[in-house]
């Protein structure tokens, strides 16, 4: 049998955490499957071409049977030649005390250039996932100076979100994390998201009932989940950097991996969460990137269709939709889209 062509995939960041955390998965299979050898571009600003160049010796040192080439670049352009693959990580993390959207104004401006190099760039299937936050704002930044590459391939990061979703259902109601379907990340990737677990099932049960039946009644499951359920995973980003000093790193890089490896391989397991360009489902405003439930068909991302939304879930909904209006329109008075 002829050997598979290498899938290009770029990087940017690779000499930060996530990067560090993310390539040698990638390198291994985690991301692209077993079979399928990667060509890693890295990019880095200049002070973070070093720290790149370290990870790329690493990687040599690991002899990855699947890894075909690598290389450091501080000019987009090249980075992003023949890409099929983009992972736009590169952007400054936020510290104690900051909400995400605080850096709309240092970041922000990464994604703008970054876009029109994919645009110019990259392979005809380019996927592109943004890690940089505030993850949904910056991908509307990139795909609007990508004219020429379809919105849908243009998406953020909130399977961290579903994953912390998981994490901490599957501790309350005492059940493997691979038995919970059907959770979804609504919105933005910010403390306005909404984790909906209305439709919820462990093992085949509702997890709704299972709550009800393990917290005491259904009000006592509705103070959960109002009062600890979604503050505890719409604000865990926070939670991690007040524990462990800095951001998140090996979960956003682990989420990043089930992210790109779902799209291109599909979703056996029904519906995860990922923020996608919005084509007006749920009310969300065309063209906003907006976290929804998605299944992965032959390669794209669709938005699950006519789910039944109560009050509560629709009043949370409008309200992380509102908080991505303001960002984009901050960023349009910025002149950045
Ligand atoms: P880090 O500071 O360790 O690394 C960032 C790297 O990006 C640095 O090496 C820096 O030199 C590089 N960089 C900056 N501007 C660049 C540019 N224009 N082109 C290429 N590279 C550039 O940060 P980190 O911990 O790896 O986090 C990276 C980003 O990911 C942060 O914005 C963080 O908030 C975000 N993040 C998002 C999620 C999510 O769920 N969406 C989760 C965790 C972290
Ligand atoms: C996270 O969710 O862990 C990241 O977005 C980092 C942050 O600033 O919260």
């Amino acid at each position: 049998m002829a050997a598979k062509k290498p899938i290009t995939v770029t990087l940017t960041g690779a000499g930060g955490q996530i990067g560090y955390a993310l390539l040698f998965r990638i390198a291994s299979g985690a991301m692209l499957g077993p079979d399928t050898p990667v060509r890693l571009n890295l990019l880095e600003i200049p002070q973070g071409v070093r720290a790149a160049e370290g990870a790329a010796l690493e990687l040599q040192d690991s002899a990855f049977p699947l890894l075909s080439h690598v290389e450091v670049y501080d000019d987009a352009r090249s980075a992003f030649h023949g890409a099929n693959v983009a992972l736009l990580v590169g952007a400054r993390p936020r510290s104690a005390g900051m909400e995400r959207g605080d850096l709309l104004t240092a970041n922000g401006g990464i994604f703008g250039p970054q876009g029109a190099a994919i645009n110019a760039a990259a392979a005809d299937d380019v996927r592109v996932i943004v890690v940089g936050n505030p993850a949904n704002t910056n991908a509307l930044i990139a795909a609007s100076h990508a004219p020429d590459v379809p919105a849908e391939r243009f998406t953020a990061l909130t399977r961290l979100d579903h994953n912390r979703a998981l994490g901490q259902l599957a501790a309350t109601v005492d059940t493997p994390v691979g038995d919970i379907r059907r959770v979804t990340i609504w919105g933005n990737h910010s403390a306005t998201q909404f984790p909906d677990i209305a439709h919820a099932t462990a093992a085949g049960d509702s997890v709704p009932a299972l709550l009800a039946a393990r917290l005491g009644g259904t009000d006592s499951a509705r103070e959960w989940l109002v009062d600890e359920f979604i503050p505890r995973v719409a604000k865990r980003g926070a939670e991690i950097i007040e524990v462990r000093g800095s951001s998140s790193v090996a979960s956003a890089a682990s989420a990043t991996i089930d992210h790109m490896r779902d799209w291109v391989a599909g979703t056996p397991n029904g519906w995860t969460s990922a923020a996608v360009v919005s084509d007006g489902s749920y009310g969300v405003p065309e063209g906003l990137v907006s976290s929804f439930p998605v299944e992965s068909v032959d390669g794209t991302w669709r938005i699950v269709p006519d789910l039944e939304l109560d009050e509560f879930a629709r009043h949370r909904i409008a309200a992380s939709v509102a908080e991505l209006v303001e960002e984009r329109d901050a960023v349009r008075s910025l002149g950045l889209i």
